[in-house]
C-alpha cells in the first residue's frame, strides 16, 4: 500500500469490486485502498481477484490475457493460476517455485455485486457482508440500471453527505423536489440512531404529515382521507463504505409493509485517497408497470450526484485541504449522531486493524 494510503482506510474489510455483471472472461483492473487488482472469471464461472502486478517486472497483469484458469502476463508470458501461484514459465527450462506468486483475494458474489475482502485472508468472514435482498427481488421491486461512477472524491466525505440527508432540501431543492426547508408541514417527527456493531441506523419518521409528494410519489394512492401519509427515511450504515436507504410513505398508523418506499444502493469503494467508484441504483415496490418513472428516477438521481452533490463535495475537500476532520473542531448539531457514528466506527476500524485486533463488525 502506498503511503498516501497507509492507516486511512479500513483493511479488514469486504468492498464492493464490481458488479457481477461486469466481470466476464477479459482481465478487469480495479485498485482498491490503493491496491492494484485484476479480476477475471475462471473456467466455472468464479469470480477471481488477483494482484495486478506481475512479480517479475511487475507488469500490469490485466493488460494480459485469461486462458482458462490462468492469466498470463502481456510482458513476458509469465502465467498464474487463479489461486496466485505462478504455474508457466515460456522459456527455456522455465523452473518455478512456490514462491513464484501473486496474492490472491477472498471474492464472494452476492446480491449482484463482488464483494473482495482486503485484509488478512483468514479472517474473511462472508456473514459479515452487508445483505442486499432487494436487488435480487424482482417480483417485488423494480430497479433502474446498475451504475457506476468515478469520483475525484476521498470517500468519507461521499459518507458524509449520505449520512445527512438534510442535504437534500438545499442541494436538490430543485431537482429532487425534496422537502422545502422553509415549508409548513403538519405531523410529528422522531428521529432514532441505532448502532449494532458496526452497522448503523438514521431512522427519521415525520407521522400524519400533509407533505408526501416526493416528486418520485406524485402519483401515489397511499394518502388517508385526510390528505395526510406516514413518511420515513431510513438510512443504513456498514461500515466501512456501504450505504442503503430508503425513503416511504405509507397510511397513517399503518405498518411499513403497507406503504410504498423507493429504495436506494451506495456501494463506495475508495481507490485511494483521491479516488472513489461509486456503484448505485434505485429501487422501488410501487407503480412498477411504470417504465417511465424508472427513467426519469435514473436520470434524476444520477444528475443530483453528478451536478449538485459532487461539486459541492468537491469544494468541501478543497477547503478541508487535506486536515484532519476533528483538528478542524466542526460543530455538531442535532441530526448529526448517524454521521458521527459511521465516521467514528470507521476510526475504530482502522485503528483495529493497526494494533492487530479484530474488531466488531456484525451483520444485518
Ligand atoms: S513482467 Fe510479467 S512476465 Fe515479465
Ligand atoms: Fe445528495
Amino acid at each position: 500500500m502506498s503511503s498516501s494510503t497507509e492507516g486511512r482506510f479500513v483493511r479488514n474489510a469486504w468492498y464492493v469490486a464490481a458488479w457481477s455483471s461486469e466481470v466476464g472472461d477479459q482481465p478487469l483492473a480495479r485498485k482498491i485502498i490503493g491496491e492494484p487488482l485484476v479480476a477475471f472469471r475462471n473456467s466455472r464461472g468464479a469470480v477471481i481477484i488477483l494482484s495486478d502486478t506481475c512479480p517479475h517486472r511487475f507488469a500490469p497483469l490485466h493488460r494480459g490475457k485469461v486462458i482458462g484458469d490462468q492469466i498470463e502476463c502481456g510482458y513476458h508470458g509469465l502465467r498464474f493460476a487463479d489461486d496466485g501461484q505462478c504455474v508457466f514459465n515460456p522459456r527455456p527450462g522455465g523452473v518455478l517455485t512456490a514462491a513464484n506468486r501473486v496474492a490472491s483475494y477472498p471474492v464472494v458474489e452476492r446480491d449482484t455485486f463482488v464483494w473482495v475482502w482486503m485484509g488478512a485472508p483468514d479472517r474473511a468472514d462472508p456473514s459479515t457482508i452487508p445483505a442486499f435482498p432487494w436487488l435480487t427481488d424482482g417480483d417485488t421491486y423494480v430497479k433502474t440500471a446498475a451504475a457506476t461512477m468515478v469520483q475525484r472524491l476521498p470517500v468519507e466525505l461521499i459518507v458524509d453527505n449520505l449520512m445527512d440527508l438534510s442535504h437534500g432540501a438545499y442541494i436538490h431543492r430543485d431537482s429532487l423536489n425534496a422537502y422545502p426547508p422553509d415549508a409548513h408541514v403538519s405531523g410529528t417527527v422522531t428521529a432514532d440512531v441505532t448502532q449494532d456493531g458496526c452497522e448503523i441506523h438514521n431512522l427519521v419518521q415525520r407521522d400524519g404529515t400533509d407533505f408526501y409528494l416526493h416528486t418520485f410519489f406524485r402519483d401515489s394512492r397511499t394518502v388517508a382521507d385526510n390528505g395526510t401519509v406516514d413518511l420515513w427515511t431510513d438510512t443504513r450504515f456498514n461500515a466501512p463504505t456501504t450505504i442503503y436507504f430508503e425513503v416511504g410513505i405509507k397510511p397513517p398508523g399503518e405498518p411499513r409493509a403497507a406503504g410504498e418506499f423507493f429504495g436506494s444502493v451506495h456501494a463506495l469503494t475508495p481507490c485511494d485517497a483521491d479516488t472513489t467508484e461509486y456503484r448505485w441504483l434505485v429501487f422501488r415496490n410501487y407503480a412498477k408497470g411504470d417504465p417511465g418513472l424508472t427513467a426519469e428516477m435514473e436520470k434524476l438521481v444520477g444528475h443530483a450526484f453528478v451536478t449538485e452533490d459532487e461539486p459541492m463535495i468537491g469544494a468541501v475537500r478543497d477547503r478541508m485541504a487535506g486536515r484532519d476532520f476533528w483538528s478542524m473542531r466542526p460543530i455538531t448539531l442535532a441530526g448529526d449522531q448517524g454521521a458521527i457514528a459511521a465516521r467514528r466506527c470507521v476510526e475504530r476500524l482502522v485503528e483495529a486493524d493497526r494494533i492487530g485486533v479484530p474488531a466488531s463488525v456484525r451483520p444485518r
